[in-house]
């Protein structure tokens, strides 16, 4: 019996069943399917990494997750807002019955620097005693938010803490803070996507790169 071909709905009906797929992101994929995005952005620069390479590490580090926690599946901690992306793939990338929690934390406010002040804007709703955590970041710059955390974390004497970060800037680090699973190691240049934001704009990129404007 043939198949019809997904609708794309009618009028007043809920818009189910329609299969919209976007190949790699670029400008030209971008407008052809008639998103209106930052694509023109003067403040965007050079793609630093790539939307099928983040797709690519995201399994490997899934499966190294799965393999490592096999007996002890972890809770993810995520943290807010910039690895909002990354945990939602991660978690997906790891076949284990894991659990997630999220805290927010504000360290930059809208500039492009640390300040070195962390302050916790939402706190996590599960108890951390006596399990295995994945504080799961999106980029360790200086160092100093990780610190934070971790030492915050620890006190709430979980069974094990480790960190998976997605990005780690390269030559920037403050504090020796060990990272057990690091996604990507980037150069020096402030970057945006992928959950990634310069004054909230610009996280729905599918992939990171480079910031050219003031800040
Ligand atoms: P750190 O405390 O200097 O390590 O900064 C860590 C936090 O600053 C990250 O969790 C991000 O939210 C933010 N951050 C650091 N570098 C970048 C960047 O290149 N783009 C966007 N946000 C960044
Ligand atoms: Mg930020």
């Amino acid at each position: 019996m043939p198949i019809d071909p997904p609708s794309s709905g009618s009028p007043g009906s809920p818009n189910r069943g329609e299969v919209r797929t976007v190949p790699t992101w670029s400008p030209t994929v971008a407008r052809h399917n008639g998103f209106v995005h930052h694509v023109d952005d003067p403040d965007l620069g050079d793609v630093v990494v790539g939307q099928d390479q983040i797709r690519a590490r995201i399994a490997e580090l899934g499966a190294q997750i799965g393999a490592d926690y096999a007996d002890d599946p972890p809770l993810l901690v995520c943290v807010l807002k910039g690895a909002f992306i990354f945990l939602a793939d991660l978690a997906r990338a790891i076949h284990l019955p894991i659990e997630v929690d999220f805290m927010a934390v504000s360290s930059y406010g809208a500039s492009t620097r640390s300040s070195g002040v962390v302050r916790i804007v939402k706190d996590l709703d599960i108890e951390l005693a006596g399990r295995h955590v994945i504080l799961v970041e999106d980029i360790v710059d200086s160092g100093l938010t990780l610190t934070y955390l971790r030492r915050n974390l620890a006190a709430r004497e979980p069974a094990s803490l480790e960190v998976c970060a997605l990005f780690v800037r390269q030559g920037n680090q403050k504090t020796q803070e060990e990272l057990r699973y690091v996604g990507f190691e980037i150069p020096p240049a402030f970057v945006l996507g992928y959950g990634l934001d310069v004054g909230e704009r610009f996280r729905n990129l599918p992939y990171v790169c480079e910031y050219r404007g003031a800040g």
